[in-house]
C-alpha cells in the first residue's frame, strides 16, 4: 500500500488535474465562464457554485479588516461574469492584444469573485488558458503562478488600485513583466532539460541500453518510473525492463525509492532542475 499522498502534494495534484481539465475543454469550446466553473469544481473536488449568500470578502479574518469586496447577489454577478465573456468573446477579433486581454480578464475575474473558495487559483489557471486559446502558447507550460506567488504583496496591491484609482497601466505592465520573467526563466529550465536528456541518452547508449533514445524518453516523460511502466510502454518484458533500471541505479543515473511496496526510480538530475 501506498500512504495517502501529503496535503500539498493533493493540492498540486488536483491543480494539475484542473488545469488539465481546462485545456481539455478549450478543444470544445472557447474559453468562458463555463470554463471557469469546471476548473474551479476540479481544484476543490466538489461543484463550484456561484455565490448565492453574502458575506464573502477579501482581507484579515483575524482582525476583520476588509481590503476588497466583491459584488454580492447571484444574479449580479452573473451579469459580471456575461460582461466579461462578451469582453473575451471572439478573441481574435479583439483590438487588444492578448496579453492585455488576459491582463484586464485577470483582474475582472478576482473583482468579480464569483466562486466562494478557489477564485486566486482558478483565476490562475485561467491566465494560461487564455494564452493556450491565443496560440501564444501550445501547452500549458508557463507557469505565471510562481511570479504571483514571489510578488504577492505588489499582486494584491496593484488589484486594489485597480479597483480604488483606475491604476490599469501599473497592473499591466505587473503582468506583461510576470510574463516575461516566467518565459525566460521556462525557457532556460527546458534547454537545461534537454541538455541533460542527451547526455542521459549517450549515457543509456553507452550502457548497452536499446533503445536507448525510448527509455530516455520515458524518463523524461515522468521524473519518477516504476518497472511497470516500462513494460506499458511497450519497450520491454518485465524482467528486463527491471534489469535496465536496477543498472542504471548501480551506475548512479537513475535513484531508486520504496514507497510501501512500490518501487520507483527516480531521474534525479531532471527532478533537481524541474525542483530548482
Ligand atoms: N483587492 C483585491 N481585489 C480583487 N481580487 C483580489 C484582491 N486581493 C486579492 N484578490 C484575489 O483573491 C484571491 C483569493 O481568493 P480565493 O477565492 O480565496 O482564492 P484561492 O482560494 O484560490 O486562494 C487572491 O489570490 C487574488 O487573486
Ligand atoms: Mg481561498
Amino acid at each position: 500500500m501506498i500512504p495517502p499522498p501529503p496535503p500539498a502534494t493533493k493540492e498540486a495534484l488536483r491543480y494539475k488535474h484542473a488545469l488539465y481539465a481546462g485545456w481539455e475543454s478549450l478543444k470544445e469550446r472557447p474559453l468562458s465562464t463555463k470554463t471557469a466553473q469546471e476548473v474551479c469544481s476540479v481544484l476543490q473536488a466538489r461543484p463550484a457554485l456561484i455565490r448565492s449568500t453574502p458575506g464573502t470578502y477579501i482581507g484579515d479574518p483575524a482582525t476583520g479588516k476588509r481590503h476588497y469586496t466583491p459584488p454580492e447577489g447571484k444574479e449580479i454577478i452573473e451579469n459580471h461574469l456575461a460582461n466579461l465573456e462578451k469582453f473575451l468573446y471572439p478573441a481574435k477579433e479583439s483590438p487588444y492584444d492578448p496579453l492585455t486581454i488576459m491582463a484586464a480578464t485577470h483582474y475582472q475575474f478576482e473583482a468579480i469573485h464569483p466562486f466562494y473558495d478557489g477564485n486566486g487559483r482558478t483565476g490562475r489557471i485561467l491566465n494560461i488558458l487564455l494564452l493556450i486559446q491565443s496560440e501564444l502558447i501550445t501547452f500549458p507550460v508557463l507557469y505565471l503562478s510562481s511570479y504571483i506567488v514571489e510578488n504577492k504583496a505588489r499582486y494584491y496591491q496593484l488589484l486594489r488600485e485597480v479597483t480604488t484609482q483606475g491604476n490599469w497601466e501599473e497592473w499591466l505592465l505587473f503582468i506583461v513583466e510576470g510574463v516575461e520573467k516566467t518565459a525566460t526563466s521556462t525557457l532556460a529550465m527546458i534547454n537545461k532539460l534537454r541538455d541533460i536528456q542527451s547526455t542521459m541518452e549517450a549515457d543509456i547508449r553507452a550502457a548497452g541500453i536499446t533503445p536507448a533514445k525510448e527509455l530516455t524518453d520515458l524518463l523524461f516523460s515522468s521524473p519518477y518510473l516504476r518497472i511497470r511502466d516500462v513494460e506499458e510502454a511497450g519497450l520491454v518484458k518485465r524482467q528486463q525492463a527491471s534489469h535496465w533500471l536496477n543498472s542504471l541505479v548501480q551506475q548512479g543515473i537513475l535513484l531508486d525509492h520504496k514507497v510501501g511496496r512500490e518501487k520507483f526510480f527516480i531521474n534525479h538530475a531532471a527532478l533537481n532542475i524541474l525542483t530548482a
